[in-house]
């Protein structure tokens, strides 16, 4: 045996919160366009536009929460160019992503309308870039009010006398870049006024998320606990896994064993950035009511070739399969402050679930790395200890976490090692003894596309003999498993 998990399951901890594993879909490329949103008059199948094949994709993995409209284009959002009739729309030019006309038949009855066909809780991201005080606050009334005003009345003649009752807002995004290239103390100052006029309806209490920090900025962090902690019940991080400079990032599908270990590496300071953002957090919030969220996270690669780079399409190999393993990992062992995270993005743009191509949709190995995950939702996180070799980048060889729910444990642990296959034992103290498994796993390289579709795909998994220590389980290289045990 080369490595020990080993899972505490008689003492559930913290709720790993269901939000963890939500998404986030941009204007931007052919995320919402194209990826997400057809048109009624399409001819690839839609439900009032949105595509068939992709929301059954996506209703599967029982996605959450989905964050809308940006990203850098949430700040040069005006939402009341996306309602009403859609011939009649404002366009513009989306100076952030490709320079395309941005025609707004995807709107906000339109969002609301994906997620109701997900099954998700919509996160709407709000302008205070290029946005006032007011638009923001009549969004919100707009979406959310139940009484007679003038705005709510916009929105029945709209198709929708019930108010949608969103709850997660927030307000701007990468103000620090993007969304307006603000100092903490300007940003601080400004989140205080918006979120005072972004107002309570009926039975609905928003959920207020400020824009947080990039990376490991944690002076942005301090500045906004201090100046405005006491207003806010989140603090939104973004962290990308990037493998080189940003001016050569590198391919999705073409990299070497050096480039792939750097990838995991720089994927897993992710824990290192969240531990030093709580820190500060806990000197002013000592009682944990703010929570944080990484509302963007994921891989990003150069576009591929021939691609509008602009619009940040890329494959996604099996090393992103064990990106996002790592990361889901590190975010479930830190439930007890991490409400949310949400993977950029959801189709066609950076570490996508689904990837589409006129009426063809192919789904990604990180989409298969969701599904394995999907038990912990909501599920009670156990304290697991890992014990494995390294590899040459110091990371463990083995990530692992584990949950139970409705007396169901589930072990999710991953094979970083491109070439090796480990073999675990997993000893699980009190959990059930029927145990079932699934395996995602391959070269490192190996992706599904349009011609393949199917060559990278979750596999019943049974390679485990039971010993006196526990489930000894042969695992190959480069794969992440799941097993479950139950009475
Ligand atoms: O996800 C792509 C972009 O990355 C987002 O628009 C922005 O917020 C971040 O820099």
């Amino acid at each position: 045996m080369n490595a020990v998990i080993h899972v505490d399951a008689k003492h559930p901890g913290a709720a790993i919160n269901k939000n963890i594993y939500g998404q986030f879909s941009e204007h931007l490329g052919r995320c919402i366009y194209g990826g997400l949103f057809v048109g009624k008059d399409s001819p690839i199948p839609n439900v009032n536009g949105m595509r068939t094949d992709v929301v059954d994709a996506l209703r599967k993995l029982q996605v959450p929460v989905l964050r809308w409209p940006g990203g850098c284009f949430a700040d040069e959002y005006h939402w009341r160019d996306g309602i009403g009739p859609q011939e009649g729309r404002r366009r513009m030019v989306n100076t952030n992503w490709g320079g395309v006309v941005e025609d707004n038949s995807f709107g906000t009855h339109e969002f609301i309308e994906l997620c109701r066909q997900i099954g998700c809780e919509p996160y709407i991201n709000g302008n205070v870039g290029s946005g006032t005080v007011r638009e923001m606050a009549e969004w919100v009334e707009y979406v959310n009010s139940d009484g007679d005003s003038t705005i709510a009345r916009e929105r029945w003649a709209n198709g929708s006398k019930e108010p949608f009752n969103v709850k997660y807002w927030c307000v701007g995004n990468e103000s620090w870049g993007c969304g307006g290239n603000m100092r903490p103390e300007n940003y601080a100052d400004l989140y205080r006024q918006y979120q005072t006029y972004c107002r309570n309806y009926g039975k609905n209490r928003l959920f207020r998320i400020a824009c947080g920090p990039n990376g490991d900025d944690t002076e942005w962090t301090e500045v906004l606990m201090k100046r405005a902690g006491k207003m806010l019940d989140a603090i939104s991080l973004h962290y990308y896994t990037v493998p080189g400079p940003w001016e050569n990032k590198g391919s999705a599908t073409k990299f070497d064993s050096d480039k792939y270990e750097l990838t995991l590496q720089k994927a897993d300071n992710i824990e290192a950035v969240l531990e030093a953002h709580l820190a500060v957090m806990d000197r002013y919030d000592p009682e944990h009511h703010v929570g944080l969220i990484v509302d963007e996270w994921g891989t990003w690669y150069d576009v591929e070739p021939g691609t509008n780079p602009g619009f940040l399409y890329q494959q996604n190999t099996m090393r992103d399969a064990m990106v996002a393993a790592l990361s889901l990992n590190i975010f479930n062992r830190h439930a007890d402050r991490v409400v949310m995270a949400n993977i950029a993005q959801m189709v066609n743009v950076l570490q996508a679930m689904v990837l589409t191509d006129g009426d063809r949709m192919i789904l990604t190995p990180t989409y298969h790395v969701f599904d394995l995950y999907r038990p912990h939702q909501n599920a009670q996180l156990l304290e697991t200890a890992v014990f494995a070799d390294r590899l040459g980048n110091g990371l463990k060889q083995v990530t692992a976490s584990a949950s139970v729910k409705d007396g169901v444990v589930t072990v999710t642990f991953a094979n970083l090692d491109p070439e090796k296959p480990v073999e675990v034992l997993v000893d699980v103290d009190g959990a059930g003894a029927k145990i079932s498994g699934s395996i995602l796993a391959g070269d490192p390289h190996d992706y599904n596309d349009f011609d393949a579709p199917e060559k990278v795909a979750v596999k019943p998994f049974t390679d485990w003999k039971q010993t006196e220590k526990g489930l000894l389980v042969s695992l190959p290289a480069c794969a992440v498993a799941a097993l479950s045990f139950r009475d």
